[in-house]
């Protein structure tokens, strides 16, 4: 069934566990999730970012999202549109069935400079309105990701802002987050806490200094009912790194957001989680697996088969370790 993030976050809260929230893009992503989801007996949260939906077309994600909830009736299911960065984006993703929204107003319109805090305010308050009238959900962003390593914004895949920061503006503020929900009345909120998007979070196993998990219990103590989300959470696995590297990618060694650590920010009132990256990774270790090792092969069936295998094991895994198995 259909449902908003709000009914899935509240019930885990009320569970003590975290909510995956994986990026789907197309067929395969999505029918790995839910194969995942049904094996594990796990509610299941999927988002398009603005490119996947520029990517796979808002008609085809819509009915990937009916697919998904008429194949499997006993799943609740929340589509969820990633990083909107409008309110005209959210808006559409509503009229295409999204049950669910993000207004990051945490940078411009344009994706590339950080925001004012009154446009963040003003703008996601206009959205969470709007949504709220017909029962979509809303996530709202404070803080800007990036590295506390090196103090700099994400670059490279267009969500981040160029720059520097100091580490104070690189977290989220405690106080500043409370006044941000009483304005907004989001109904999750996104914290910045030193991770980014993409492969190369760290340069090496995070320590607190570089990922400030010690924030989140911050944010928590002082917004006990907030559910929290951490963006950029991909733990970004050795084994996944080694496979892609083995048979012809080039991967520079990095270091993700270790699962243990997500676990720990569950304990601290995170509720929804973001994965993108360990699925493209597991998807391409797989198919260069294919076509290292049967350099005859051209039937796509043949390398996606195996790809929606292995993401398939990265969303199980992930729905347990996040205590997500059996809550459906
Ligand atoms: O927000 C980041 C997600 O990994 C989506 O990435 O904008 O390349 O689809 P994308
Ligand atoms: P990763 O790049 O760590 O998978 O993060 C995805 C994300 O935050 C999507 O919004
Ligand atoms: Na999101
Ligand atoms: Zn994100």
């Amino acid at each position: 069934a259909q449902v908003s993030m709000r009914q899935l976050l509240d019930h885990a809260a009320e569970n003590g566990y975290g909510m995956p929230a994986f990026n789907i893009n197309n067929m395969e992503q999505m029918l790995a999730i839910m194969e995942a989801a049904a094996e594990t007996d796990s509610p299941v949260i999927m988002q398009a970012s603005r490119g996947a939906r520029k990517y796979a077309n808002d008609t085809v994600l819509s009915y990937l999202i009916k697919a998904a909830i008429e194949m499997y009736p006993d799943i609740p299911v929340c589509m969820h549109q990633d990083h909107g960065n409008s309110p005209a984006t959210c808006m559409s993703a509503i009229s295409f069935g999204f049950s669910s929204v993000m207004m990051d107003g945490s940078l411009s319109e344009d994706g590339k400079t950080p925001s004012t805090y009154e446009y963040n305010v003003e703008t996601t308050r206009k959205v969470v309105e709007m949504a709220h009238m017909v029962g979509v959900s809303v996530e709202g962003e404070l803080g800007c990701l990036g590295s506390l390593e090196t103090g700099e914004g994400e670059k490279e895949d267009g969500h981040g802002f160029e720059g520097k920061l100091d580490m104070e503006s690189l977290l989220t503020d405690p106080d500043q987050a409370a006044d941000f929900v009483s304005k907004t009345g989001v109904d999750a909120l996104a914290i910045a806490i030193g991770t980014s998007h993409g492969a190369y979070k760290f340069t090496r196993k995070p320590t607190g200094d570089i990922l400030a998990i010690s924030r989140v219990k911050e944010i928590h103590e002082r917004l006990p009912n907030v559910h929290l989300v951490m963006h950029g959470s991909s733990a970004v696995p050795q084994n996944l790194q080694d496979v892609i590297n083995k048979y012809g990618g080039e991967m520079p060694q990095t270091y993700g957001v270790p699962l243990e650590e997500v676990e720990t920010a569950i304990k601290h009132g995170v509720r929804k989680v973001n994965i993108d990256t360990d699925n493209r990774m597991a998807i391409t270790g797989a198919i260069r697996k294919v076509f290292a090792e049967q350099p005859g092969k051209f039937d796509p069936r043949d390398y996606l088969k195996p790809a929606m295998a292995e993401m398939k094991k990265v969303c199980i895994e992930r729905f347990e370790r996040f205590g997500c198995a059996g809550q459906a």
